[in-house]
């Protein structure tokens, strides 16, 4: 067994060779749907050699033999690993905030109409909720409107294990919570007893959001209800246009007719074809 320690000078030393990074590149792109151009391999280098610190590994060689060989059976979970340190998760509370008032104050008073968040259960889904603002979010408005009892339920998915993992515990820095309403945190966050740098999301709200791992890539969306309403916010933008189209339309489909679905501001649907209209800038109406 190789017990060589490997020093950060070491490992800094190392850089991807181009068929080594073209290699990521095919990986990431045939199963996330992501666009690693070469200006990002500098990117990947620094996220990948804290795997090789972490593996004890001195080259990233050895690492992507490692993740590819097929007789190496830790090569499975190191591509889910390779996955997660590739994937970009910046995400905020209240993120592009006038998609939450829209909601509020239109989408919810016509749901309401139809008893769904008191007869029936509303269903919202964040398809890519990275550390868990997003859906968090949505349990905070939808609790504010119907109160935390109401009858609703958030979804929240990603394809990134470490991420689904720190948004299930709830716990965030107090600079995170920043953009949250005074009035909120007093209903819906609680001081860690122990560190005063950290809030954690109430467990009543916790209760309210479901998370599990979904790929936006696969080729449907096994989900438990048809969703109302469906965020899918700065993700979409790592693809191409045709495997945008793909995934708005898998998207839609997992939306009731009628229901909703949510893009980021950076985000168009422009030039595709798809099953919903454009009813506000980013939110359309599953036709
Ligand atoms: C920039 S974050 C956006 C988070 C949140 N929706 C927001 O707007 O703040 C993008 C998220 O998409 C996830 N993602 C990337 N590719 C994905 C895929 N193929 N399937 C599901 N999630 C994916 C990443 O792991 C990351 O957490």
């Amino acid at each position: 067994m190789d017990t060589t320690v490997y020093s950060d000078a070491d490992i800094y030393g190392q850089k991807l060779a181009p068929d080594e990074f073209a290699r990521i590149q095919v990986f990431i792109h045939d199963n996330c749907g992501i666009k690693l151009p070469v200006t990002k391999k500098n990117m990947v280098e620094g996220r990948l050699r804290k795997r090789l610190k972490t593996l004890g590994l001195g080259s990233y060689t050895e690492y992507l033999s490692m993740v590819f060989s097929d007789s190496n059976p830790a090569g499975d979970d190191e591509k889910l690993r390779l996955i997660d340190a590739i994937t970009t998760n910046k995400t905020d509370f209240f993120r592009e905030p006038n998609h939450f008032t829209y909601l509020t104050e239109k989408l919810l008073p016509s749901f309401t109409d139809e008893g769904a968040g008191t007869k029936r259960c509303l269903n919202v889904w964040s398809s890519a909720c990275s550390t868990g603002e997003e859906p968090y979010t949505l349990a905070m408005v939808l609790a504010e409107y119907f109160g935390v009892s109401g009858n609703f339920r958030v979804y929240a998915s990603d394809i990134n294990c470490t991420v689904l993992e720190r948004a299930v515990n709830g716990i965030y820095r107090i600079d995170k919570a920043a953009a949250i309403p005074a009035d909120f945190k007093k209903k819906y966050l609680m001081r860690s007893k122990t560190d005063n740098t950290l809030v954690r999301i109430r467990p009543e709200l916790r209760e309210k959001v479901s998370f599990f791992r979904l790929n936006l890539m696969d080729g449907f969306y096994r989900l438990p209800v048809q969703m109302d309403v469906s965020f899918c916010r700065n993700v979409i933008i790592y693809f191409d246009q045709q495997t945008q189209e793909s995934i708005i339309n898998k998207i839609c489909a997992s939306t009731a007719e009628g229901g909703y679905v949510f893009l980021g501001h950076s985000e168009s649907v422009h030039g595709m074809k798809i099953a919903a209209r454009p009813t506000a800038p980013t939110i359309l109406r599953r036709i």
